[in-house]
């Protein structure tokens, strides 16, 4: 007797005939593990694969529509390897509804032998509170949506999705409909704090248009999440550089916002403050958090619309030339009010570093090669909106950068203080979305006239240019600088 699947389904046995003579690839297996969190969810997501056909070059991971909406960092490794593939995005056709993106294989596997790819990416705003207001003893609850298959255009032997939560505490999640055709049992399981689909078995390739369209489909969990959901709406950064005073000024201007459930009702400090004497703090509210600050800093300054925020505790790392171990200044910055979902808190946070921690000189090139983070890694938080500004030395002339990741845009101005005469070089990227995978820098070059030289030669690290010229090989930069010319304003 035929197996019950191939009964009820004599199309795809078709498609699937049609595409298998012609298929580079098989996927013998794809597990697919979902880590839930607040406002950032990371994915991970394993290939194991047989080439069908001699010498290929490149695989096809397709994303569907919405999933490549929410993805803001994506990554592709062999596995077990540092190094992240070569990826290639294929122009999106909008009457698909999916988007394939092209890894090049580091090298061509024999016929018939499998090897394994990993897909890493990071989901933002892929979560929502529901309910969506709770009171201030309340707990918090979010809803994460995902399709059931993940989509290939190969045939998949056999697939499975683990989404998994950082509480136990699961409410529900969905149970997928009329795909019995690929699982004996188990489409939808919950065992401790995960839920499992699947195995599913002998998918068909899932980008055809009828099998998205019968078998594809949302899948819900709803849970528990006992740390507050925070996104940045906005950040301003601007990274001065001073030859003259051999620094390196970092200002934040931040806007945090709670994306938690809304709260319902009236703050009490009282009910606040009873909750943080038992030590039991509400999950949605935010009342302090550690961020990491470079080694070395000084004259840190926090301050918000209304003064100074002296709550706050700083711990400084010795400065990178005497800290071996690479350690970070840490900073536990606490707002001055606790931050309840639905609120925002807008504020400054800036310091000083020496110039000579993250800048050197290439006597060679006549090229000062200063490193500009693009961000501090708030963890578990998105940012909405950066706008980057790193403010050259006055005199500064054939500015070009290196950046681990495309900006959505950038451009060199000027930016001019009442004390400059000529105004100062500037360069600006705009970003959306990011994440602490985000958080690398951008490397600026750019040569100084004679004169502005003589006012004062800045102290330069050699050890740090070897690190440079490492640190680039190590991230695959692409190392051939963007150059732009000024813009005439
Ligand atoms: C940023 O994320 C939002 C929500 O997930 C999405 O709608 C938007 O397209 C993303 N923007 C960019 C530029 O990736
Ligand atoms: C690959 O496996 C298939 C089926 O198992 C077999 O028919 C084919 O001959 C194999 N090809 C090679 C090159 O080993
Ligand atoms: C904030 O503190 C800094 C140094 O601690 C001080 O220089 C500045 O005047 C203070 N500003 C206000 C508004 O209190
Ligand atoms: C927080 O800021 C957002 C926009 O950035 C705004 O829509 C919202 O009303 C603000 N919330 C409060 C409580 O002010």
């Amino acid at each position: 007797m035929m197996p019950k699947r191939w009964r009820n389904f004599p199309l795809l046995l078709l498609v699937n005939a049609v595409f298998a003579s012609s298929q580079p690839f098989e996927n013998s297996a794809i597990v697919r593990s979902i880590e839930l969190g607040g406002s950032v969810v990371h994915v991970t997501t394993t290939y194991a694969i047989k080439p069908l056909e001699a010498g290929l070059k490149s695989y096809s991971i397709a994303l569907g529509r919405e999933e490549k909406e929410k993805t803001s960092w994506l990554e592709v490794k062999s596995k077990g390897q540092d190094n992240a593939l070569q990826v290639t995005e294929q122009s999106f056709d909008p009457s698909k509804d999916f988007h394939i993106i092209d890894v090049q294989l580091p090298s061509a596997y024999p016929v018939n032998k499998s090897f394994n790819l990993v897909l890493e990416t990071v989901q933002t705003h892929a979560t929502h509170p529901w309910p969506e207001t709770a009171a201030q003893k309340d707990e918090q609850a979010l809803k994460y949506t995902t399709d059931l298959f993940v989509v290939s255009p190969y045939v998949t032997s056999i697939q499975r999705t683990k989404i998994k939560t950082v509480t136990p505490r699961v409410i529900s999640f969905t149970e997928p409909k009329n795909v019995e055709g690929f699982a004996k049992e188990n489409l939808a399981s919950k065992s401790g704090p995960s839920v499992v689909y699947g195995p599913f078995e002998n998918v068909p390739p899932s980008t055809s248009a009828s099998f998205l369209e019968t078998y594809q489909q949302p899948v819900t969990v709803h849970y528990y999440h006992d740390q507050p959901c925070l996104e940045i709406t906005k950040l301003e950064r601007f990274a001065e550089i001073s030859h003259w005073g051999a620094n390196l000024n970092i200002e934040d201007k931040i806007v945090l916002y709670n994306a938690g459930p809304k709260l319902k009702g009236h703050f009490s400090r009282l009910e606040h403050q009873t909750q943080a004497f038992y030590k039991r703090p509400a999950p949605h509210v935010l009342p302090a958090m550690t961020l990491h600050l470079p080694a070395g800093i000084r004259n840190t300054y926090y301050y918000d619309t209304i003064g100074n925020v002296s709550t706050s505790k700083l711990r400084v790392a010795p400065s990178t030339s005497k800290n071996k171990q690479k350690q970070y200044s840490v900073f536990e910055f606490r707002p001055r009010y606790p931050l309840l979902g639905g609120w925002n808190y807008s504020f400054t946070l800036g310091f000083d570093s020496p110039l000579e921690d993250s800048a050197s000189y290439d006597k060679k090139t006549g090229r000062y090669i200063v490193e500009i983070p693009i961000m501090t890694a708030f963890l578990g938080t998105v940012i909405d909106d950066e706008e980057l500004t790193v403010i050259l030395p006055e005199g500064a002339t054939d500015v070009r950068f290196a950046a681990p990741f495309p900006a959505i845009s950038n451009m060199i101005g000027t930016h001019v203080t009442y004390l400059d005469t000529t105004g100062r070089p500037a360069l600006t990227f705009k970003y959306k979305n990011l994440t602490v995978r985000h958080a690398e820098s951008i490397f600026v070059t750019y040569k100084v006239s004679w004169s502005a030289h003589l006012k004062k030669p800045i102290a330069v690290g050699t050890a740090f240019l070897g690190l440079f010229t490492l640190g680039m090989i190590a991230r695959r930069v692409n190392l051939t600088l963007n150059q732009q010319k000024p813009k005439a304003s």
